[in-house]
């Protein structure tokens, strides 16, 4: 059976929001020292943040970037990280067993973003403290009015407001491995009283309550449903975290990982929408996919890899630094597709992370900053996914999975924008490679002209385990995907376990 599809762009989903392609910055073993900020480094600013990392950042093409945690915030006191340097606290990171300088707090990162071009989300903490520190910290960031806090602010260099618009109310509360870990019941009543203070001080930000950190969590739809029973008129997103890793030899089964984050997913607006119904309300609460990737959490014999192996307190220790590979970057690709599959409710998505700790990009302290094999399927679909996007049922071969039964073999979506029309497309099988027809006769009836290929890109390697590392940066890019445009139809063809995308105007 060969694999068609059908590129219809009345079969709309929803327009895109840009902040689907945010990513996350926290305060995790070298992502922030010895990562993006090196001053030692040749290629560090006078600020101590590396030119090198800054540029890779910008060709990411990561428009949202959440701060500071993840399980940091969950400890963290954010007054640490403001005033003079030389005066800021050295303290215990309980979360990553490590020793946090506070060298980098809220004015530094808010300038790292500006020089990369992207918007601050800022996550509170909810974990060892409440509803007060909340309020200070929004005060600090966003009022434009005379008080001691903003008094602070601009004796600390920043007389006009960060004008920060998400706000995470907390991290993955549900999590037993979290500081200051609740109950549903316990954590939607504080977000909910933190949320509404919240909005007192400044009623246009948008919130983000804290959904389950994973599917499989015991606690998965119930945690969701009670948490927006208390905070479904006070918050406009849930979370939702998923992270995803092959298992010793079953490659075919982790191509089939997107699938459980379409029924996550799913599940979830399903929930709210439910809640919603007992509250006879029409609001839709959207989600803040706002923890996604590959990561390497276990080992073979299921042993949490997420502390670092120095003895003591470390600063700045290696800790979560996987090494991407070709079949990773293409589980990654597919995962990109199922964001935009589901753009009408994902609104917000975060990649985590960014550099070093499970990221696209790496960097040797001294030495040079590398794209791992996951930078190219996000650099891509950030650049070329603008507009709307629409749906692109595919028709292919299935294989079997485990968890999921029969799964087709090709997915695929499509964003129609002013100038043109972007196709993503994936092959999951590990064996066959696929050709894929699609039907562009309903487009073109709407275009009234034809259409050319002006990009194609391909990810793939015969070695499906290659990877980009200090030693071979450059192991492995991205090569042309050989398309054809016969009349109406659009051939694309896939090598087996491949991700590719195809620009037409
Ligand atoms: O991204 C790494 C960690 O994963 C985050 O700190 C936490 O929120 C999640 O468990």
């Amino acid at each position: 059976m060969a694999a068609t599809a059908r590129l219809d762009p009345h079969d709309e989903i929803a327009d895109i929001d840009r902040r689907l392609f945010g990513g996350f910055v926290e305060h995790l073993g070298r992502h922030i020292y010895d990562g993006i900020f090196e001053p030692g480094h040749p290629d560090a600013g006078p600020d101590g943040f590396r030119r090198d990392v800054i540029d890779l950042v910008k060709e990411l093409g990561v428009t949202t970037i959440r701060y500071p945690g993840g399980n940091f915030v969950s400890g963290y006191r954010w007054e640490d990280g403001i005033g003079p340097v030389d005066q800021r606290p050295r303290r215990l990171d309980l979360a990553w067993h490590s020793i946090e300088t506070n060298e980098v707090g809220l004015h530094e990162f808010a300038g790292w973003l500006d020089q990369v071009g992207s918007d601050l989300m800022l996550a509170v903490n909810l974990g060892t403290r409440g509803t007060q520190e909340a309020l200070d910290l929004l005060e600090y960031a966003n009022v434009d009015a005379k008080t001691a806090w903003t008094d602070r602010r601009a004796a600390n260099g920043r007389a006009e407001p960060f004008g920060v618009s998400m706000w995470c109310l907390g991290n993955e509360m549900d999590g037993p491995w979290q500081l200051g870990h609740r109950n549903a019941e316990d954590y939607g009543k504080i977000a909910a009283r933190t949320a509404k203070a919240m909005r007192m001080v400044d009623p246009a930000i948008e919130l983000v309550v804290c959904g389950s950190s994973g599917r499989s969590m015991p606690t998965f739809g119930s945690w969701e449903r009670t948490v927006l029973e208390h905070t479904f008129d006070d918050v406009d997103f849930i979370s939702c975290h998923a992270y995803y890793q092959e298992r010793r030899g079953q490659a075919q089964e982790f191509l089939a990982s997107s699938v459980d984050m379409t029924t996550f997913i799913e599940s979830v607006v399903t929930t709210a929408d439910a809640v919603a119904a007992t509250k006879n309300s029409d609001k839709r609460i959207m989600i803040s996919f706002d923890e996604w990737n590959i990561w390497y959490l276990h080992s073979d014999d299921g042993e949490l890899m997420d502390k670092p192996e120095e003895p003591g307190w470390p600063v700045a220790p290696r800790l979560l630094e996987d090494r991407y590979s070709v079949l990773d970057a293409v589980v990654f690709g597919d995962l990109l597709i199922t964001l935009l599959t589901h753009v009408d409710r994902v609104r917000s998505a975060s990649l985590a992370q960014l550099v070093n700790v499970i990221a696209p990009i790496m960097t040797e302290p001294g030495g040079p900053a590398w794209r791992q094999t996951t930078f190219f399927p996000f650099s891509l679909t950030s650049r070329l996914a603008h507009g709307r996007a629409v749906h692109m049922p595919v028709s292919a071969p299935t294989f079997s999975s485990t968890a999921f039964g029969e799964v087709p073999t090709v997915d695929a979506v499509a964003t129609i924008d002013e100038d043109g029309i972007s196709v993503f497309v994936v092959n999951r099988s590990t064996t066959a490679p696929e050709t894929l027809s699609v039907d562009l006769a309903p487009l073109l009836a709407e275009l009234g002209r034809g259409l050319v290929v002006t990009e194609s890109h391909l990810l793939h390697d015969d070695d499906m385990y290659a990877a980009n590392t200090l030693e071979a940066p450059e192991r492995v890019g991205l090569s042309t995907l050989t398309t054809e445009i016969d009349g109406a139809s659009l051939r694309i063809e896939l090598p087996a376990v491949s991700w590719g995308c195809v620009r037409l105007t």
